[in-house]
């Protein structure tokens, strides 16, 4: 009886976890002993269905710009989990290894239920953009979700003195970039029924909505991919397609080691006693708006950690 209380307490328990990664390490050692043990394995398996957002995205091929590092590493690792068994993820950057190196944590972690592709890209290079899609082994042609992630912040210069080759790598990365890429899937999507489907995700930035000093340039290519998210989404308006935008308040990734060219030392001081945000938490909230239901379109969010309330606005400890 005491078994069987302990039983339904654990079964209770399992209900309220969602990651069945999680669940099988708790129980496992209780199922060995217990007699009800049938029971919880009923429980398990229960867990072990596909969730109604896993289901939605089985089948889809994603791609992710900028998925060497940060954010875009972390939404490919979060598709691979929430859909197993059948999903195709391109992953895109410039920088080969990394990427390598996480197509291969995915197999070694999900299995070969998750295929991946490994491209090199510069979305700043126009020309590598337009030949993306065409260049695509036909199998991973059929693109579903484009998460527009790739993108950069250089220098905390003022104007007079801001670089002219910053303000045209972060343009023609985070601006002209995002639109190529936007440019080129679109027609993929386009030629399905209902006016077209699929996902667009840009990552904007809390600096899209509050310009601050030190990072003008940064701030205006974020509102510029506010803009032209906004007015992509009206032009699309008759179709299935949908047009999302995540921005993102603090993050730790090497987002400020780009900004202080390399310098470590700096980009550390950024997140002294604070609690930033990890690439893994924006990951999970791209992830949800991508598996939402057809009609539901999580048109836009804003993402802060605790402390903070806007790009100045911020609680730290020291
Ligand atoms: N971290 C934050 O606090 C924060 C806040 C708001 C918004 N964001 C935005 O989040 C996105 C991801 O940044 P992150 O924080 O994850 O920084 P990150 O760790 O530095 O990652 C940036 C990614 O963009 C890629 N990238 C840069 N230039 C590229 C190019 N020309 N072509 C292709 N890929 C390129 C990099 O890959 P390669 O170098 O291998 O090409 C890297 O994978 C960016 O759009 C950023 O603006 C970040």
């Amino acid at each position: 009886m005491k078994h069987f209380r302990a039983g339904c307490n654990s079964i209770r328990f399992l209900r309220r976890l969602t990651s069945t990664e999680s669940t099988l390490s708790i129980l496992t050692p209780f199922t060995q002993t217990n007699p009800f043990s049938c029971t919880v394995q009923a429980a398990i398996s229960k867990r072990t269905m596909a969730t109604a957002m896993a289901k939605r995205l089985e089948g889809k091929t994603i791609v992710i710009t900028g998925a060497s590092s940060g954010i875009g590493r972390s939404t490919a690792k979060e598709f691979a989990r929430t859909a197993p068994k059948d999903l195709k993820l391109i992953l895109t950057a410039r920088r080969v290894d990394s990427l390598n190196q996480l197509a291969q944590e995915i197999e070694e972690e999900v299995g070969d239920g998750v295929k991946t592709l490994v491209v090199k890209l510069d979305v700043s290079n126009p020309e590598e953009v337009k030949n993306f899609v065409p260049s695509l082994p036909v199998e991973f042609q059929e693109i579903d979700v484009l998460v527009n992630n790739a993108g950069l912040v250089k220098g905390v210069a003022k104007a007079p003195e801001i670089a002219p080759e910053d303000i045209d790598v972060m343009f023609s990365t985070n601006v002209t970039g995002l639109i190529n890429m936007t440019q080129a899937v679109l027609p993929v999507f386009q030629k399905r029924s209902d006016g077209g489907r699929g996902d667009i995700i840009n990552i904007g930035s809390i600096a899209g909505r509050e310009p601050y000093p030190s990072g003008s340039i940064y701030c205006a290519t974020k509102a510029a991919v506010k803009s032209f998210t906004e007015a992509l989404r009206k032009e699309l308006i008759a179709s299935r397609i949908r047009i999302i935008e995540i921005d993102p308040g603090q993050v730790e990734t090497e987002f400020s080691v780009v900004r202080f060219y390399g310098d470590k030392h700096k980009a550390d001081a950024v997140y002294a006693g604070c609690e930033p945000l990890t690439p893994d938490d924006i990951a999970e909230v791209i992830v949800f708006a991508a598996g939402r239901r057809e009609n539901v379109v999580i048109a836009d969010t804003l993402i802060f950690p605790s402390h903070q309330a806007s790009p100045g606005h911020m609680h730290r400890s020291n």
